[in-house]
């Protein structure tokens, strides 16, 4: 059973898995420990994470960025259209209400929704975890901002389960990091709450939380966002500038060109981080747009007097948590920070003297949500033991519900704020209504303008149509109330279709790239087979075979960079099955000759042993009869013997003929003379040929496999198999976080 947590970033997302008896973040396919949250649509097949990222600029406009942006929005929201469109390079368009984008796909015009793309995504995640782990991933814990509503998170519950994906939480991403302190602290207080405050500034959002912690808790006491102040924005801030600078110096207007654009949000963003360390960067952008290559310098100052109005808009956040916390600044205990553009040491200097006080850095920067996440998925699973830690986090927006009055009760109020804000989950609160036909209770956000998109979360409570009630003193109904509810989450049917078409694209996306492998394959035989029949394999070729080959590959080179450039699976294969139809044979007699002497050696003292034991006087071989010794000397004597024939036979055939004996034939006496009982030296060190003994250790792990209880048979909590995760603390001890 996997146990895995995704940070899903809107720039990049990162994954930690429990294993080791840790907490580990590990690489996609290129060795990267984030990978670009980005899907991209090809004539072919899609590209996800990486590979969108490699052909971007090639596939601009069916490149689909800010995924995490985009399932945020219903498409008439106006934020989609005035801040979120600028970083988004397909075209956008409406699907039923749900944003969408129009994107070329196998030849053809297709419309993606953000939960589909989302989905796409989620399996790329997927695939690099089970890749990583080895086995099927399902269970996963994914990182959310804080300031989503209901309606975003089942966006996001919905893409992860059309990825096939069981997502246990959805953990807010400062609960996540807060998650990843505390239980790594070994030091936290039985009565005194310690409060720490965690700032993640990530691509697109800022996020506030203060958080409380007791042995074996943290309590969320407050949390505070700017839904728009993240790295892009200082990005944008220095588009402008280099924009006029390069409108003066070079007479080019880069935002009038989408992809000279995209070349300088490269730039600037690299020259930003240069700046993070540096006191001042060059940016150099090659051939940006008209042929033109730019370069110019920055300073450290001047970026910060540039982005003094982002820089400003740090504290309110920090302000507006530090107030509804309602602390003092002495009760602050420490300031971590997390996500990329904290890294900004303007920004880290604005936090800093907010809170009087050096920042921490105890968690990994870019790690610490995914491993949050990671660790809360190890709690929820029944297979790892976990050390008990509680997370009560709280709500960003009030909730209220409301229901239809009735005449009998005519002073009845209609509605009610039941959640405020900051209210802790999860938590219950009982309501007790009088009624004696089904009623419906809807439940929104109750300040809808301070919720980002649209899209409050309704829910309705029924009873059956004829409620079985008492005749009592009063008319009551006690016990559970049957009831239906829903929400804005996608329609059940709407999810069975998408996953269909998932799965459609996935088994598409594997013909392709198996197709790929296919090609490569044989161009890789034509070229090293070529090389090696004019050298090593030259003796083993039939003189009367050579040209034909020789033709044959060349042909196969030129079909390859002709009508073969883009042939199908099967033709590749039969190909190359024609080709080994020559090579295979070649191939096989040069192996068969370099192993040969290394076989005929081996056989040589193994006989040379046996007849050691029969006919020396030693101690060790008294226990052999002598008229078993002397059939064990015939036997060898013939070994030899039929040995010295075949090979005799062998050195009169030329190398291009079929061998007249195999090395598995040789290894095979050398393994029957070991059969003689008597003969058997005390020890051997030699490596065992004998095919059946390898038929023998393989059933041997087959039996213990099934003997031995696996984490996905094994989903009894209270079983005594469970697993054990250390995690380390921010300076490298190992802490036994885990009983
Ligand atoms: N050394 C650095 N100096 C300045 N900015 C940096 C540095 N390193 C990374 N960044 C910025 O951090 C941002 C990425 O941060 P992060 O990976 O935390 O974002 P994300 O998790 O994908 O986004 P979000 O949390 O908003 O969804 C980028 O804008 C990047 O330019
Ligand atoms: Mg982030």
């Amino acid at each position: 059973m996997s146990v895995v947590g995704f940070d899903f970033g809107n720039l990049q997302s990162k994954i930690a898995v429990a294993r080791n008896r840790g907490i580990d973040v590990i690489c996609n396919e290129v060795s990267n420990r984030t990978t670009p949250s980005l899907v991209s649509f090809g004539p072919k097949n899609r590209y996800l994470g990486e590979a969108a990222k490699t052909q971007e600029i090639s596939n601009f406009k069916n490149t689909v960025g800010s995924l995490k942006r985009l399932i945020c929005y219903a498409f008439q929201d106006s934020e989609l259209h005035e801040v979120e469109k600028q970083y988004i390079n397909a075209e956008l368009v409406d699907e039923k209400g749900q944003v969408a984008v129009k994107v070329q796909y196998h030849g053809e015009q297709r419309v993606f929704t953000a939960t589909q793309l989302v989905a796409m995504y989620f399996t790329k995640l997927k695939d690099i975890t089970s890749a990583e782990l080895k086995i099927p991933v399902s269970d996963v814990v994914i990182s959310v901002p804080g300031w989503f509503t209901d309606a975003q998170r089942r966006r996001i519950l919905d893409a992860a389960e059309v990825a096939g994906l069981n997502c246990l939480r959805l953990l807010n991403d400062t609960s996540a990091a807060a998650l990843g302190y505390g239980i790594t602290k070994t030091d936290l207080p039985e009565d005194k709450p310690r409060n720490v405050v965690f700032v993640d500034i990530g691509y697109s959002s800022y996020s506030v939380a203060i958080v409380s912690f007791l042995k074996g808790q943290l309590t969320v006491k407050s949390t505070a966002y700017d839904r728009h102040l993240g790295g892009r924005n200082f990005d944008q801030i220095l588009i402008d500038h280099f924009t006029e600078v390069f409108k003066e110096k070079y007479k080019i207007d880069i935002k009038s060109n989408s992809k000279a654009l995209f070349r300088l949000r490269t730039g600037v963003e690299k020259l930003k981080k240069v700046l993070s360390a540096n006191a001042q960067a060059p940016i150099n952008v090659e051939s940006i747009m008209n042929d033109i290559d730019v370069s110019a310098i920055l300073s450290r100052d001047e970026f910060e007097k540039l982005v003094e109005h982002l820089l400003e808009r740090i504290e309110g956040p920090l302000e507006q948590a530090f107030k509804d916390s309602g602390l003092s600044l002495e009760d602050i205990h420490s300031v971590e920070v997390v996500g990329g553009s904290t890294r900004i040491p303007a920004v880290k200097e604005r936090i800093s003297k907010f809170f009087g006080q050096e920042l921490k850095y105890t968690l990994n920067q870019d790690e610490a949500v995914a491993r949050g996440c990671a660790l809360q998925c190890a709690i929820l699973s029944p297979v790892f033991k976990v050390r008990e830690f509680n997370v009560q986090d709280i709500i960003p927006y009030p909730i209220k519900i409301t229901w239809n009055k009735i005449p009998e009760i005519p002073d009845e109020d209609s509605e009610l704020v039941v959640f405020p804000r900051s209210n802790n989950i999860p938590s219950t609160k009982i309501l007790t209504f009088y009624r004696k036909e089904p009623f419906d209770i809807e439940a929104y956000y109750s300040e809808p303008d301070k919720i980002p998109s649209t899209g409050p979360w309704i829910e309705n409570a029924k009873p059956p149509s004829n409620p079985p009630v008492k005749k009592v003193k009063k008319l009551v109904k006690k016990g559970d109330l049957p009831i239906t509810s829903c929400h804005n989450g996608l329609d059940k049917s709407v999810i069975t279709q998408f996953k269909e078409l998932e799965v459609q694209m996935i088994v598409s996306d594997k013909l392709v790239a198996d197709t790929e492998t296919q090609k490569n394959a044989l161009e890789e035989y034509v070229y090293d087979t070529r090389s090696k029949v004019e050298t090593i394999y030259s003796e083993y070729v039939n003189p009367n075979v050579k040209d034909k080959f020789l033709q044959l590959l060349n042909d196969t080179e030129s079909w390859l960079y002709d009508e073969g450039e883009d042939a199908s699976k099967s033709v590749y294969v039969e190909k190359f099955d024609q080709l080994k139809t020559y090579g295979g044979p070649i191939a096989e007699r040069y192996r068969e000759a370099e192993e040969r002497p290394k076989a005929e050696q081996s056989l040589r003292e193994s006989i040379q042993s046996f007849i050691l034991s029969a006919s020396s006087g030693e101690e060790r071989f008294s226990h052999i009869p002598e008229e078993e010794k002397k059939s064990i000397v015939e036997k060898a004597t013939k070994m030899s013997e039929w040995l010295n024939e075949k090979l005799k036979a062998q050195e009169s055939l030329p190398k291009y003929e079929p061998p007249a004996v195999l090395c598995r034939e040789i290894y095979k006496e050398r393994e029957e003379s070991k059969n003689e009982p008597n003969t058997e030296e005390p020890k051997s060190e030699e490596p065992n040929f004998k095919e059946s003994n390898i038929e023998e250790a393989k059933l041997e792990e087959v039996t213990m496999a099934e003997d031995t209880p696996t984490d996905v048979q094994n989903t009894d909590k209270t079983k005594s198999e469970t697993k054990d995760i250390e995690v380390e603390n921010g300076n490298g001890e190992t802490i036994m976080a885990v009983d």
